[in-house]
């Protein structure tokens, strides 16, 4: 009976894992055991064919290499019994070329099992001679297939968490790489669209300007021609000597009327002008300057007081104790107060409206990084559509007596503008209007 030594075994594998732990056990066992030929080798899913993983030949280390289990005593070890040929092996397995072309006599081969007991691999010896010790070898293998399997295990798993993390890198990196270009094509579609919009609205509004001044130039236009036509009919009678003083009075009665149409529509047409001049925001000229906002809408109130009391309105004024001083462009702020005011007057209380208390307030409110103007009425309010259509330009519910609809255009355009701030309208019918401008900010 010949003893191995297992503890030199054991303490030559200490801290050795995959590849470097089968070498060392393979040459370990192989040397202990004294064969031609040591192997650990695993099996393919279907154990057809077998993959040396580790492979002693002589006393060196030799190419690993793969064959078929077909007529091979290994393909009993695959069937999971350790199989133990002292000698004569080529005559159990006539069919086994590799055998006979090696030269093979004995043959020890122990299975390796799986974590769930199935075999995946095997360790073998190959004698060229009659092996005398073989039931110690196959011991010997038994006992160290378990701690073989384990670590064959783990290197395949740990090969499998390595190639899934790869994955994982290579589908986040490709997803990123994805996730980028669409944001870039999102970021210049939305550019894209902007521009559109620009170009949108402006295309509104120069048919909007187009429109609206060719009224008052059409009507005026008429007027002009029905005075020149008057005019010619009146020299041709005074030169044939048919005027008579019927022919003139008509004449001026009709010239008037025509003049006084065309001041109107000519007044109307240039107050036009004026106001589209004031859609574009950056008109004034005034400029930044500090500003108490307490004392300054005071002033504002009482420029804004008589035509309230012509129209029946109280006006009261909400404001902070304390002084309010911001910096902001004064003209362009009194330009939004006049023009909510003014639709407040206008708009919020018609005459078929009987409301025994007429109230506008204007409110303010906040410190000098955070403040809040309201103008509020509790007037008729707005239905639906008109809330949805009145930063429209050209939008009124009044072009009857006048209205252009560019007030509110022109409001928004100056709080979103060059006074920086936020636009908030809030309305009910029957109940009042109440316009809130947020600024935020020095
Ligand atoms: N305080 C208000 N109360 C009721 N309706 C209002 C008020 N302010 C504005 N509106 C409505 O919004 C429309 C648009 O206002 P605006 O742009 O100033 O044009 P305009 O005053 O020339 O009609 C008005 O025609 C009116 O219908
Ligand atoms: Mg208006």
């Amino acid at each position: 009976m010949i003893h191995f030594n297992i503890d030199k075994i054991i303490t030559s594998l200490k801290s050795s894992y995959g590849k470097d732990f089968l070498d060392t056990i393979t040459m370990q066992l192989h040397k202990s055991i004294g064969a031609q030929f040591t192997f650990i080798a695993k099996l393919d899913a279907i154990r057809n064919v077998s993959q040396t993983m580790s492979l002693v030949a002589g006393d060196e280390f030799a190419e690993n290499f793969e064959y078929s289990l077909e007529f091979t005593p290994c393909a009993d070890v695959s069937d999971d019994s350790t199989c133990i040929f002292p000698s004569k092996i080529c005559n159990l397995y006539p069919k086994d070329q590799l055998l006979i072309d090696m030269g093979i006599d004995g043959y020890i081969g122990a299975p390796l099992h799986d974590s769930k007991g199935a075999v995946f691999g095997l360790v073998v010896a190959l004698y060229s001679k009659p092996i005398e010790n073989a039931e110690e070898v196959a011991s010997l293998f038994e006992l160290f297939a378990g701690r073989i399997s384990a670590e064959l295990e783990r290197a395949e798993k740990e090969h499998a968490l390595f190639e899934l993390n790869q994955s994982l890198e290579q589908k986040v990196a490709s997803r990123t790489h994805e996730l980028e270009s669409a944001l870039k094509q999102l970021k210049s579609s939305q550019k894209q669209l902007i521009e559109q919009e620009k170009l949108a609205s402006l295309g509104r509004l120069v048919a909007g300007v187009a429109h609206e001044v060719n009224t008052p130039l059409g009507v005026a236009m008429l007027g002009n021609s029905t005075v020149l036509a008057g005019v010619n009919q009146l020299v041709k009678k005074l030169a044939n000597n048919t005027l008579s003083k019927h022919d003139l009075d008509a004449f001026l009665i009709d010239a008037k009327e025509a003049g006084e149409s065309v001041e109107f529509n000519l007044n109307r047409a240039s107050e036009l002008v004026v106001n589209f001049k004031q859609i574009a925001t950056d008109f004034h000229t005034d400029p930044k300057s500090d500003v108490n906002l307490v004392e300054w809408i005071s002033s504002i109130s009482t420029s804004l007081k008589p035509m309230l009391k012509s129209a029946g309105i109280q006006f009261k004024l909400e404001l902070p104790p304390y002084a309010l001083i911001v910096n902001t462009y004064p003209s362009r702020l009194a330009q939004v107060v006049t023009n909510l005011v003014s639709n407040a007057i206008k708009h919020a209380f018609p005459k078929t409206h009987n409301q025994a208390e007429k109230v506008i307030t204007i409110r303010l409110s906040g410190d000098a990084t955070n403040y809040a103007l309201e103008i509020a009425d509790n007037g008729i309010g707005m239905d639906e559509d008109t809330q949805a259509h009145i930063l429209d330009p050209f939008f009124t519910t009044d072009r009857k007596s006048g209205g252009m609809g560019l007030g509110m255009s022109i409001v928004h355009n100056l709080v979103t503008g060059s006074l920086n701030g936020r636009l908030v309208i809030n309305s009910e019918q029957n109940k009042g209007t109440k316009v809130s401008v947020y600024f935020a900010g020095k």
